[in-house]
Order: C-alpha cells, then sequence, then structure tokens
C-alpha cells in the first residue's frame, strides 16, 4: 500500500469551526496512477499537503508507503518527503534567476549526499530522457518558456526518484497544447519508473489520461457545511 488514511480530520487553525478534511479511509496500492478531481476550494491542495507531511492532521493516522508519519517530527517528515515524494506545482514554483541545472540541483538538498558532480550527471540524463535540449540547460528559467519550465519541473519532481509522485494541478494555467505536452511527457515516465502517481485538479479534461478517477467528494465526507 502506498497511501492509506484513517480517520483523518483537518482543519485550519485560523478556522476550527471549518472542517476542511474528514476522511473515515482512502488508500492508494503502489503504482496506481489517480486523477482526485474536485471543485476550487475543496481541499485538494489540504490532502496533498497532508500526504507529503508539510501539514499534520488533528485526528486520524496517515500511513505513507508503510511508514506512520504521525510518528515522525518534523525533520523527520522533510527527509522522509525529500527521500520518497516528488511534487509538481501549478505554478511550477521555480526559482526564475537560477538556470535549469540549478533549478534541479536545489531539490537534492536534503536528499543523501551525494558529490555535487555525481549530481549535476544525473540531472543531464534526466534532461536529456525528457528532451530538453542541452542549450537550455544553463539558462535562467525566466529565459524559458512554459513549455520549457514544465519539463524542468518534471525533472525536478523525478530527480530524487520518488515511489510517489503528487501534482497539484500542475495543467491548469496551461493551454491545451502546452496541457497536452505535459500529460504525455509525464505519464510514461511515471509508468516506467512505476511510481505511484497522484495528480488532483478542477479539470475533468485530464480524465483521458486516466483509468482511476475519483472525487474528493466521494471520500471526503464534509456535508452539511457551507
Ligand atoms: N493556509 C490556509 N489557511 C487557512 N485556510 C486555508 C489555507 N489553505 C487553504 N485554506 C482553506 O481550506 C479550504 C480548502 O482549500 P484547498 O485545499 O486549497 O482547496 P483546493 O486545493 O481543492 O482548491 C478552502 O476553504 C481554503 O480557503
Ligand atoms: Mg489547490
Amino acid at each position: 500500500m502506498a497511501i492509506k488514511l484513517a480517520d483523518i480530520r483537518f482543519h485550519y487553525s485560523d478556522r476550527p469551526e471549518h472542517t476542511v478534511l474528514n476522511i473515515p479511509s482512502w488508500s492508494l496500492s503502489s503504482g496506481d496512477q489517480v486523477l482526485v478531481h474536485g471543485p476550487s476550494g475543496g481541499g485538494k491542495s489540504t490532502l496533498l499537503g497532508l500526504l507529503s507531511g508539510l501539514l499534520t492532521p488533528n485526528d486520524g493516522s496517515l500511513t505513507v508507503l508503510g511508514q506512520s508519519l504521525n510518528s515522525l517530527n518534523d525533520r523527520q517528515r522533510d527527509q522522509f518527503r525529500a527521500a520518497h515524494i516528488g511534487y509538481v506545482f501549478q505554478q511550477f514554483n521555480l526559482m526564475p534567476y537560477l538556470n535549469a541545472i540549478d533549478n534541479v540541483l536545489l531539490a537534492t538538498r536534503f536528499s543523501v549526499r551525494k558529490n555535487t558532480n555525481t549530481i549535476k550527471e544525473e540531472i543531464k540524463t534526466l534532461f536529456q530522457g525528457l528532451n530538453i535540449p542541452e542549450n537550455e540547460w544553463n539558462r535562467p528559467i525566466r529565459h524559458l518558456s512554459i513549455g520549457q519550465q514544465q519539463r524542468i519541473a518534471i525533472a525536478r519532481a523525478l530527480i530524487n526518484k520518488p515511489q510517489i509522485l503528487i501534482a497539484d494541478e500542475p495543467t491548469s494555467s496551461l493551454d491545451q497544447s502546452n496541457r497536452d505536452a505535459f500529460m504525455q511527457l509525464l505519464m510514461p515516465m511515471v509508468t516506467k519508473n512505476q511510481m505511484t502517481l497522484l495528480f488532483v485538479s478542477h479539470d475533468q479534461s485530464l480524465s483521458n489520461y486516466f483509468t482511476n478517477i475519483q472525487s474528493l467528494n466521494d471520500f471526503n465526507h464534509i456535508q452539511g457545511q457551507e
């Protein structure tokens, strides 16, 4: 089992009366590729925050790759995330003034120590695998197109060879052709590396790329609220 939630409850501390998540039971098996859709404000990013250990539940148990996140402290959760979870964000969150290689290098700073030159070689291999032309490797991100940036964002999510890949609406700000290019790049990488993919989006047009499609509301029970 890649992900297992039981009796999870979560609210943000500034709004204790507003339960964002109430998930009695939910799990993903290793190798699952799942699209979870739901409306904006429905709690998708919050769910991903819990799974990646950036947020902690008010109640319930969270197990990722057999590890109970409840039993880890903040630092241990950071290390666990770095070692096992890749993350692709909506706006990609790349550093505009750093070049492509250094952006990906940043993602390796919490992982097991390796010689920087060794890591750079791994980054270059990954860039080649993602068909990122060599003349883009050393250019600051702000000079790259959206289509180029999305490839760097995928490379950054994959560099630590995560077992779990989490994607938080990475295609939402892309036009249709960039969206398709993104999905056509991402999905084979996930399959080839046998990763578990949890992709959240309010955009149901992505359904073509998934066989396992779930609605957050089917397992998040917060009826009667707002
Ligand atoms: N950092 C935060 N502090 C307080 N409330 C938040 C925070 N982030 C999100 N929320 C609230 O939690 C709910 C779920 O938000 P979110 O998980 O971002 O939904 P989604 O990703 O599905 O759009 C919303 O009501 C939102 O306003
Ligand atoms: Mg969100």
